[in-house]
């Protein structure tokens, strides 16, 4: 089994949601971290609270839709420590209205969406898998994407569509270490849905991508229905087992839950028996639905 005790992982958005689960579950096991985020104080309650328990922890304020940024972030890891073991590039945010059409899905939402969900990760890889092959030995890349990723059709299109985006170069990633045979593993998270801050992403919105009139909102009565299906959600502690399991396991597609199946199978048999799709949409899951393991 990998020993995690003593390696160090570095975590982006890990001030809130999955990715302080993941911070948490890192340091249980022992690891050195270096945790970033874009908003500094909730990133340093996290970090503060960590190191009361023991545990070696760098922060760095990290806007993860800038390539510098992202570059800074592995300077500093590989100065701190001199080696980064796992990497998980898991800032994320969904922008403006879920439930409108994407005709009135705003330009800004699209550059946000692609600059932090897809763009985020890329960077992430540019930055730390050169020197993460020159160190050479074991480590482990966890690129959090989401069940959006994997389904298609109506709700929160910029979102989905960076994620779908996300994944493909998730895929490449897998691929090319493979080819060459490389001790780097990788991870596609993709959860289901998890109570977290994603509801609440409009907090980090960047003023320059504030469209003319506003950010929209959406219809209440899909709100109060997306709210019921949230509380059904998995926790952040629930998400880094899993994410621990699939690093010592080397599983690439880690999928949280089975409620998503139905719309990757609809998708892909529509597909390969080139038929019209019938998307299922998100708003018709059952609590018990979204449960499914
Ligand atoms: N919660 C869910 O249901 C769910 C489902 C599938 C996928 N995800 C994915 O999980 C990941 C984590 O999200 P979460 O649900 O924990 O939400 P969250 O809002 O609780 O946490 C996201 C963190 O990312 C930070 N962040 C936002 N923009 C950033 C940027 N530009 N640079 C650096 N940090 C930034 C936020 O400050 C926050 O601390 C995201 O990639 C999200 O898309 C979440």
């Amino acid at each position: 089994m990998i020993e995690l005790r003593g390696k160090v992982a570095v975590v982006t958005g890990a001030a809130s949601g999955i990715g302080r689960g993941l911070a948490e579950r890192f340091a249980a096991e022992g690891m050195r971290l270096v945790l970033a985020d874009i908003q500094h104080d909730p990133l340093e309650a996290v970090a503060g609270a960590l190191r009361a328990t023991g545990a070696q922890v760098e922060t760095q304020v990290t806007d993860v839709s800038d390539a510098a940024a992202v570059q800074a972030l592995a300077d500093r890891a590989w100065a701190a420590y001199g080696a980064v073991h796992v990497l998980c590039n898991n800032a994320g945010i969904v922008p403006g209205a879920r439930f409108r059409p994407i005709w009135e899905t705003s330009p800004q939402d699209w550059h946000w969406s692609l600059g932090v969900n897809l763009m985020g990760v890329v960077h992430g890889i540019q930055s730390f898998i050169p020197r993460m092959r020159a160190q050479g030995g074991w480590a482990h890349v966890v690129n959090t994407i989401s069940v959006a990723g994997l389904v298609s059709g109506t709700n929160s299109p910029a979102y989905g569509a960076a994620k779908h985006a996300a994944l493909r170069a998730t895929e490449a990633l897998y691929a090319d270490l493979a080819a060459e045979g490389s001790p780097i593993g990788v991870t596609a998270l993709c959860p289901g849905v998890v109570s977290t801050g994603i509801g609440n992403s409009e907090r980090n919105r960047p003023a320059t991508l504030v469209p003319a009139g506003g950010v929209q909102g959406d219809d209440p009565a899909a709100m109060e229905k997306y709210r019921g299906i949230k509380a059904a959600g998995l926790m952040p502690e629930d998400v880094a087992d899993m994410v621990v399991q699939a690093i010592r396991d080397r599983q690439f597609y880690l999928v949280t839950t089975t409620a998503f199946d139905r719309g990757v199978q609809e998708r892909m048999d529509a597909i390969l028996t080139r038929r019209n799709p019938q998307f299922p949409d998100i708003l018709t899951l059952s609590q018990e639905e979204t449960h499914a393991r």
